[in-house]
């Protein structure tokens, strides 16, 4: 049905104002043309190729998602020509099947929103081509989407949420606080100095050969953590907290994945196996990275919360911390941001752990 050989270079982006005028008077006569805005939202900006369509009250109504952890898992981390790849032998049948579940015909879409950035520039580029062809097709306007924007305002989806709040996203690729004001008015708080957690998470799991476990040979890294870190011991080696005397919100995780590292090489020693192998305190291990992790992730978001509430940015009760992202569906952390927003007299809201990740219904 579609050509996917156009590049992302070619692709005319109209402004999103631009974009949401031209909605608006598409549907000024509602029952002439459409009872609903339906919305098909397409995501390939990492390693999930994601569509769903949902209409304007915000009901899913089909969805349909292909991850490529597996085989990322077997190459030890995501390889950009690979993903693109997966992604060109994915999308048409994923968007297929979620306009198939939700039983619209596409020429009664409203619009077709596609993830323009940030990610992987060649997954991103699989996307744009595909929703390209199909807004060419269909005569469908455009709706550009910000990966992370998506991220905080998801939780819109399935809470009654007003502006302003706090948005903590820790996922993969990105790690952020700001205060969301609006659909597109964000005051960015802090961000990661260098890796994000899902990726320190991912580098410590491979580190550990955590595919070899049997537990979680399937698990992305920081799914593997947090399994795996329910048997152990947090406490089995000390790692100090990233950043502790730096007086503003952001983050740092290269750190807690050195010294973890050269605590995985010591134990290697200890107990006399080679690298590639399964210690035996790996649970341990796990244990103790996702604890520092989130140690560190509540100390520089308990900022975040003082900062706005000295200024009056956020109200001083009852205000709402959203945190979302790959890394927000670990319990452990949310566990320590309740004990956090409870203290602060904030309200923590997580959006279901399937909504974190990266999926088609946040774009929509
Ligand atoms: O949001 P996401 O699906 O993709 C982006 O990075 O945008 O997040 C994926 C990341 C991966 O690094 C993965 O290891 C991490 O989220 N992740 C988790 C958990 N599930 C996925 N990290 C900690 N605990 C989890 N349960
Ligand atoms: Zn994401």
């Amino acid at each position: 049905m579609l050509i996917l050989n156009k590049t992302a270079g070619v692709f005319f982006k109209p402004s999103k104002r631009k974009v949401y005028e031209f909605l608006r008077s598409f549907n000024f006569h509602p029952g002439t043309l459409f009872l609903h805005k339906i919305v098909l939202g397409i995501e390939t900006s990492c390693d999930d190729t994601a569509a769903a369509v949902v209409d304007e009250t915000g009901n899913v109504l089909g969805e349909a998602i292909h991850s490529q952890t597996e085989v990322h898992l077997k190459t030890g981390g995501i390889v950009p020509a690979v993903a693109q790849q997966l992604h060109r032998d994915n999308i048409q049948r994923i968007v297929q099947e979620a306009l198939s579940a939700s039983r619209i015909s596409p020429s009664d879409l409203s619009a077709i929103a596609t993830t323009i950035k940030p990610g992987l520039a060649l997954s991103l580029g699989v996307g744009l081509s595909f929703s390209l062809q199909l807004v060419g097709q269909l005569k469908k306007p455009f709706i550009p989407i910000h990966h992370m924007e998506a991220h905080a305002l998801t939780i819109r989806l399935t809470n009654k949420v007003e502006f302003p709040f706090l948005v903590l996203l820790i996922s993969g690729g990105h790690c952020l606080l700001a205060l969301v004001q609006g659909v597109s008015d964000f005051l960015l708080l802090g961000k990661s100095l260098d890796i994000a957690p899902g990726d320190m998470l991912d580098k410590v799991a491979r580190r550990l050969s955590l595919i070899k476990h049997p537990e979680c040979s399937t698990m992305s890294g920081g799914k593997a953590i947090e399994h795996l870190a329910k048997q152990g011991n947090r406490f089995h080696f000390d790692i100090k907290p990233p950043l502790h005397h730096a007086k503003n919100c952001d983050f740092s995780f290269t750190g807690l994945q050195q010294v973890t590292n050269k605590r995985i090489m010591k134990k290697e020693k200890e107990e006399g196996i080679e690298e590639g192998q399964v210690l035996s305190s790996a649970a341990d291990i796990a244990a103790t990275v996702q604890h520092t992790m989130a140690c560190h992730i509540v100390k520089r978001t308990h900022r975040a919360i003082l900062f706005c509430k000295q200024r009056d940015l956020l109200p001083q009760n009852n205000a709402v911390l959203v945190a979302s992202g790959g890394v927000a569906s670990n319990f452990y952390v949310r566990r320590a941001l309740e004990i956090l927003t409870n203290a602060t007299q904030c309200t923590l809201l997580c959006p279901p752990p399937r909504l974190c990740t990266d999926n088609g219904i946040m774009i929509a």
